[in-house]
């Protein structure tokens, strides 16, 4: 009898598992629909135990790639766990062969089949690598950003991976801190339209297709206000700065339909982000009604017993689910203990279901559902990475986030005729550095290096000579350990020194090697090390015609060579193409266009800078005096200011006109300048709008981007740019607590930078 009951109970349930999931067993009909995606949801909810439920929060590490401290589950437990259905997501599994693996062994075994999500770090490219995110987003180019993402998708998606942990949104104004490579830099309203652009491109108009992928805005929040830029470390910052500062990009990325977030490691005010129930469960989840799902960060849940939060796992457990984080990320805390925490009371267990539902919905969105293989293709996996038509778009993407930090004389472009040109520097023939950290899948030493850009572009007249002149980092580059930069290495120089004084020109490559920055490699110092920066000096003596090209992965202090090198190249660490994207422009065949995300010190003791400061009580020193707010040894503005870059062109800003001089509640202002190219060559500008307002129920910065629009034109040509100024551009989280626009004067600013001098005012009335 007890058998008969049994096998009529297997078949009830492979009857509703068909008609849940009819990719595994009937049709392979595809379910978008949002209502009818939590109809499934709510049902398969009805069938699984509370163990099923938790293995739903559980996030395990595929073991042989480790991105943060290697957590205690052995291969051996892990593999059975996922059997049972304990285990809702792995990261760092990659390859058809390894995730098919890992889900045939859920699919197959476990009694509910529920497919797993496989998430990895597609930071700036799979295999083929775009520029570090810092960099990319200095070319203020949507397009391009989302372009960028969306060839990242399609690689990561042909390679098994149906989720990635970016994009990062963080705002940081620290450049010491490492991880300030991977976002888009200091201002919240450009990191806003980037982290728009990013969703976009990796998710698509369609989380359902095989080349998109589930994006990840992190890490929530304010990661980057790390106290001395140390990674990891404590973050003291006010209620007013955290929403006008830090969570717009987060709230951009939730209107773009990111489907899911990342705490972060830090704690905020006291209470450690993974924990910190305001941030996740009240503003995220509640104040902007997202229903995506938020991951820990690596370990963070359990970590919060070193901050000092929590005694142990259990109560990390049970203080996390309380705060709203859906996922366990290796922190070993939700396994371990959420199943006992339900049982004794301490967890509502229908927080555990809205968790739940969360995580299955996005596997819903995915259709993973509908087929739990649809991303293990050998066929894409073979044709569809590293292709000529994606190392082409990376090229683009490459040159379009160059900056151009300084053109004396107009140096550049050089002739490809030039007779002799001295490519010098560490960096110079390095194939490696220009991939960046956090480079997914990319080849070691893949890159193409400025060496083999140059020689690509010039003429077989040209010679060039190379000298690497000084080393940087000694032994082996690794993600994982500690990197060992060389500090005592002169030796080459000499040899530099002779090639530059029998050269026309110097193209010197200089910064930062790709492990200077990422996750764990913050700073105290920002200049180039000491053998660089004689290397330099060096070089000076004997020719001063050079151009000097940076990679870093960060702002870089160079007062130094910013006043003696005849031209400066902002080039990041520019991914694949490295080398073949600076000399396009280097020798003219790209313009470059790009302005900085973020502002770069003339020292380090001014960290952290932004434009977008506080004004202060005492800003400046009308009577001489020494009570002013400043340095006594520096200057306080910076080396190059946020918005900065030149082309090869100038542009003329005139004719600033406001439709109106005031207007209120529900109206706007048209705000129009003009725009002429007055040099040479076509060229395109990125037109910026500032707005200041001059009071408010909290003191508001000196200048806030508000506005910009990229426009190309040929010598000679003007265009008119206009802006929409509406109460909508013009709202802060003020002392109301609330977003809204306050009555007051306001001035605008248009220009090439964030110093713009065009100005006019106007009047709100709300
Ligand atoms: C990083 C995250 C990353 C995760 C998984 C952590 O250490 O902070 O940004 O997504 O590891 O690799």
């Amino acid at each position: 009898m007890e058998t008969l009951l049994n096998t009529l109970k297997k078949l009830l349930l492979t009857l509703i598992l068909g008609i849940l999931f009819p990719g595994i067993c009937f049709s392979q009909n595809m379910v978008s629909n949002n209502k009818e995606i939590a109809k499934k949801v709510d049902s398969i909810l009805t069938l699984m135990t509370l163990e099923e439920k938790v293995g739903q929060l559980v996030l395990y590490n595929g073991s042989w790639d480790v991105t943060g401290p290697p957590s205690d589950v052995g291969n051996k437990v892990k593999y059975q766990k996922l059997k049972n259905g304990e285990v809702g997501a792995m990261l760092n599994a990659t390859s058809v062969e390894g995730t098919k693996a890992l889900q045939k062994a859920v699919v197959e075994n476990s009694r509910l089949k529920i497919p797993l999500l496989f998430g990895y770090d597609v930071i700036h490219g799979f295999k083929t690598i775009f520029p570090i995110p810092l960099g990319e987003s200095a070319s203020w180019d949507m397009d391009a950003i989302k372009i960028s993402a969306s060839v990242a998708a399609k690689e990561a998606t042909a390679a098994g991976i149906n989720w990635t942990f970016a994009p990062m949104v963080d705002i940081s104004r620290d450049a010491r801190w490492g991880r300030i490579m991977e976002g888009a830099g200091e201002d919240p309203y450009l990191a806003s339209k980037i982290a728009i652009a990013r969703v976009n491109g990796f998710q698509g108009d369609d989380l359902a297709l095989n080349n998109t992928l589930a994006a990840c805005a992190k890490h929530l929040a304010a990661y980057g206000f790390a106290e001395g830029g140390r990674d990891y470390n404590t973050v003291s910052i006010g209620e007013y700065e955290l929403h006008n500062t830090v969570l717009p990009p987060f709230k951009a990325a939730v209107d773009a339909g990111v489907a899911t977030m990342m705490s972060s490691f830090n704690e905020i005010d006291g209470i450690p982000a993974t924990g910190h129930k305001g941030l996740q469960r009240d503003i995220v989840k509640k104040s902007w009604n997202w229903d995506g799902f938020i991951v820990s960060d690596w370990a963070s849940i359990a970590e919060m017993i070193f901050h000092g939060y929590v005694q142990d796992r259990t109560e990390a457990a049970e203080r996390a689910m309380i705060a709203g984080n859906d996922m366990d990320m290796e922190g070993r805390a939700y396994d371990t203990s959420l199943v006992q925490l339900v049982k004794d009371g301490k967890v509502e267990e229908k927080l555990v279901d809205e968790a739940v539902k969360r995580i299955l919905t996005i596997k819903y969105r995915l259709g993973l559902f509908d087929d739990p293989y649809k991303y293990c293709n050998e066929d894409r996996e073979k044709n569809e990475i590293y292709t000529k038509e994606h190392l082409e778009i990376a090229r683009d993407v490459a040159r379009k986030s160059i900056v151009l930090l300084k053109n004396e004389n107009n140096i550049l472009p050089l002739s490809k005729k030039v007779q002799k040109i001295a490519v010098i520097g560490p960096l110079a023939d390095d194939k490696d550095s220009p991939i960046g950290s956090w480079r997914a899948q990319a080849l070691p030493n893949s890159a193409v290096s400025l060496l083999e850009g140059i020689k690509t572009a010039v003429t077989s007249d040209t010679k060039v000579e190379y000298q690497k002149g000084v080393a940087l980092g000694v032994g082996e580059r690794s993600f994982i350990r500690e990197l060992k930069l060389n500090r005592a290495d002169f030796k080459g120089i000499s040899g530099a020194v002779k090639v530059a004084k029998e050269s026309e020109v110097v193209v010197m490559a200089l910064g930062e090697e790709a492990f200077q920055s990422g996750e764990g490699r913050s700073q105290v110092d920002i200049e180039l090390t000491e053998p660089q920066q004689q290397l330099f000096e060096e070089v000076y003596k004997v020719n001063k015609n050079i151009i000097v090209v940076l990679m870093n992965g960060r702002p870089l202090a160079i007062p130094n060579v910013e006043e003696k090198a005849s031209a400066i190249v902002e080039a990041w660490h520019l991914g694949s193409q490295s080398g073949n994207a600076i000399a396009d422009v280097l020798f003219g065949d790209y313009n470059p266009s790009g302005k900085l995300p973020v502002s770069f010190p003339r020292h380090v003791g001014q960290v952290p800078l932004y434009y977008n400061a506080k004004n202060t009580g005492r800003p400046s020193n009308p009577d001489g005096m020494v009570f002013w707010s400043h340095y006594t040894d520096e200057k306080n503005d910076p080396l190059f200011a946020f918005g900065y870059g030149l082309s090869y062109t100038s542009f003329e800003y005139k004719d600033l006109v406001l439709s109106n001089s005031s207007f209120s509640n529900g109206g706007n202002i048209k705000v129009t300048v003009t725009v002429k190219n007055t040099g040479g060559v076509k060229g395109k500008e990125i037109v910026q709008l500032y707005i200041k307002d001059h009071f408010g129920s909290l003191t508001r910065p000196v200048r806030e981007l508000k506005g910009f629009e990229m426009i190309e034109l040929a010598p000679g040509e003007s265009k008119k740019v206009s802006f929409i100024v509406d109460e909508r551009l013009i709202s802060f989280y003020t002392a109301n607590k609330k977003w809204e626009a306050e009555s007051g004067k306001f001035t605008v600013f248009v220009g090439g930078d964030s110093l713009a001098s065009l100005k006019s005012d106007f009047l709100y009335k709300n």
